[in-house]
């Protein structure tokens, strides 16, 4: 189906059909979603068979406000008060106990559901308009690069949902950072461009930084993940006539050249695997950006992505 322009027009005709249980894929601030009602436990599988999804792989809720929130959780503390103050609507996804009557499919039969308002205004007008709530995974095929521009939704998912909005680049460009406040001790389960430091300082305690036991923890961390086709390594120096990312070096036909800051790598990288995986080399070199705590999302990606297939 077609890639809409988010015209007020084809904002509500699309909320309209999110609420009827169609698919369709909404722009937010950190990548793409494919985008499903709630409610709809036959859509919600959807989302599962178009990308391929292992099912023990929970998705994020998505909602317009506190309130609608606040009404599928069973705990909302302190914590969750102050983060969603500080951060939402943004790039960060908060992991709080269910209530009863957020299906099973959404949470992988867990006990928890992760929730986020998203900052996009096309993402926002559509929830806003129907009064809903959507799961949204990133809108690419199991294992693949999120798409970060409406033109960079896979085909195959494409093909299948009732509409694409169109909403521009995404100007965060990596997923959002997933917080578990279950715990003791509140832990980062996927990093994001929320970092610790700032999630540390919004909160006034320690958080535990994202580890093994942060794989353990949020089913949906593999090892090998938001990677393109052909294989990608890291590497100190990308070669000449071979695709590849530089930070140092200039741009030629084979090399992008991403800035040497964490925020405006993050806005791109995605693009650019994308951009560089249509080459049908046999690998891309990606040139390792520095190693402070401020790329520690983008590191994340990074190993994600060169990870061996086997
Ligand atoms: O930025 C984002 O979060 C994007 C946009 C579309 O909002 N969505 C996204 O969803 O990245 P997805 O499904 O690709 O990644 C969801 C991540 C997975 O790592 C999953 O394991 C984790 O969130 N997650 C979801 N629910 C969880 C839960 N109840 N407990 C622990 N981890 C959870
Ligand atoms: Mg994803």
């Amino acid at each position: 189906m077609p890639i809409l322009s988010s015209t007020e027009e084809n904002i509500q005709r699309v909320a309209q059909w999110l609420r009827e249980g169609q698919l369709a894929v909404l722009p937010t601030e950190t990548v793409y979603g494919l985008a499903a009602n709630i409610e709809r436990e036959d859509a919600l599988r959807e989302i599962f068979r178009m990308k391929a999804r292992p099912q023990e792989n929970p998705l994020i809720v998505h909602a317009a406000n506190v309130n609608q929130i606040r009404s599928r959780v069973a705990v909302w503390n302190d914590r969750a008060e102050k983060l969603a103050t500080r951060f939402w609507p943004g790039p960060i996804s908060l992991v709080l106990p269910k209530l009863p009557q957020v299906s099973p499919i959404v949470t992988a039969t867990g006990p928890t559901v992760a929730v986020r308002i998203p900052e996009h205004p096309v993402a926002l007008a559509v929830l806003e308009s129907e009064d809903l709530l959507v799961a949204m995974p990133s809108a690419n095929p199991f294992m693949s690069v999120s798409p970060t521009r409406a033109a960079l939704v896979h085909d195959s998912i494409l093909r299948q949902v009732a509409a694409v909005l169109d909403g521009g680049e995404c100007q965060v460009g990596i997923e959002s950072t997933v917080v578990d406040l279950t715990s003791d001790v509140p832990q980062i389960l996927r990093p994001g461009m929320i970092d610790h430091e700032m999630i540390e300082s919004a909160l006034q305690e320690n958080v535990r930084n994202s580890t093994g036991t942060a794989l353990k923890k949020s089913p949906g961390q593999y090892r090998r993940h938001y990677a393109p086709k052909t294989q990608a390594i890291l590497v100190e120096r990308v070669q000449q006539g071979v695709p590849g990312i530089v930070l140092s070096t200039p741009e030629t036909v084979f090399h992008r050249r991403l800035a040497l800051d964490p925020g405006e790598y993050a806005r791109r990288i995605y693009a650019v695997l994308s951009e560089l995986d249509q080459l049908g080399a046999d690998r891309i070199e990606i040139e390792m950006p520095p190693q402070t705590a401020d790329w520690a999302a983008i590191w994340d990606r990074l190993e994600k992505a060169t990870a061996p297939l086997a």
